[in-house]
């Protein structure tokens, strides 16, 4: 992409806020944050509400996340006083699968699996995203082998904008320490050896010395975990 470059050159060495302010300038109305209302993602709600950015934030609320995200989501609504657009899967196609499948399908095959999060996350994302120009998320390059081959910036092909990491280069400790300092409130699972947390059923505790995303997904293989949020990085 053309102006890729050119962003990349004018958020160099900038923070967070100022990098996030930048390109809310240049894409006025076009540029969205995706929350999940992990740690990462809190830093990030608070960056853009705290410095009143205009940068919309949405979640994609799948109908099977734990009590404590729903709890986080509806504090952070409290305390910032703003909105948290919540996109939910098409009802006819969700219908259709738990009907012919049962509700806890995705246990059973990796095809059932990418199914479930097809409809539940892959199909409302593309309507979050429809007519925006930049999608800002909380990946940070520790949490993966295949995050920490990304830079803070990139196309994204396949939905056809730039996506920006404003923490990307952060280790835990910072983030935990942004959140202290600044009182923001966060997931209580993370207390509880949950340092990454999707969809209840299919998120578990990780073991101390673990990869940050072994419990997810946990029981396939490692190559296979990938929800299609993110193609290029699991
Ligand atoms: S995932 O691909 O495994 O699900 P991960 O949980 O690491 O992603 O989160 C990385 C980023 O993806 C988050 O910082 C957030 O921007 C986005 N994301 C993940 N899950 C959701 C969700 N349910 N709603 C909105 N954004 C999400
Ligand atoms: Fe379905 Fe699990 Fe994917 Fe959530 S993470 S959408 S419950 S398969």
């Amino acid at each position: 992409m053309d102006g890729l470059e050119n962003i990349k050159q004018q958020i160099e060495g900038r923070g967070p806020v100022e990098a996030l302010t930048l390109l809310a300038g240049q894409f006025p109305g076009q540029i969205i944050f995706s929350t999940s209302f992990g740690w990462e993602d809190q830093v990030i709600t608070h960056m853009i509400f705290a410095n009143n950015l205009p940068i919309k934030i949405f979640t994609l609320e799948t109908g099977r996340l734990f009590p404590e995200t729903y709890y986080v989501w509806n504090r952070t609504m409290e305390i910032y006083g703003k909105p948290i657009h919540a996109y939910y899967p098409n009802n006819e196609r969700l219908e259709r699968m738990v009907n012919a499948k049962g509700p806890n399908s995705f246990y059973e095959s990796v095809e059932n699996r990418k199914e479930c999060c097809g409809i539940r996350k892959v199909e409302p994302l593309k309507r979050a995203l429809a007519g925006n120009k930049c999608w800002v998320t909380g990946i940070r390059a520790e949490q993966s082998a295949d995050r920490q081959d990304l830079g803070n910036l990139e196309w994204d092909e396949q939905n056809n904008l730039i996506k920006f990491h404003p923490i990307f280069s952060w280790t835990l400790d910072e983030v935990k320490e942004y959140i202290r300092v600044n009182n923001i409130p966060y997931n209580t699972l993370h207390d509880r050896g949950f340092p990454s947390i999707g969809c209840a059923p299919c998120t578990r505790a990780v073991q101390p010395g673990e990869d940050f995303r072994a419990g997810r997904w946990w029981w396939e293989d490692q190559s296979k975990k990938e929800c299609g949020l993110h193609e290029a990085h699991k």
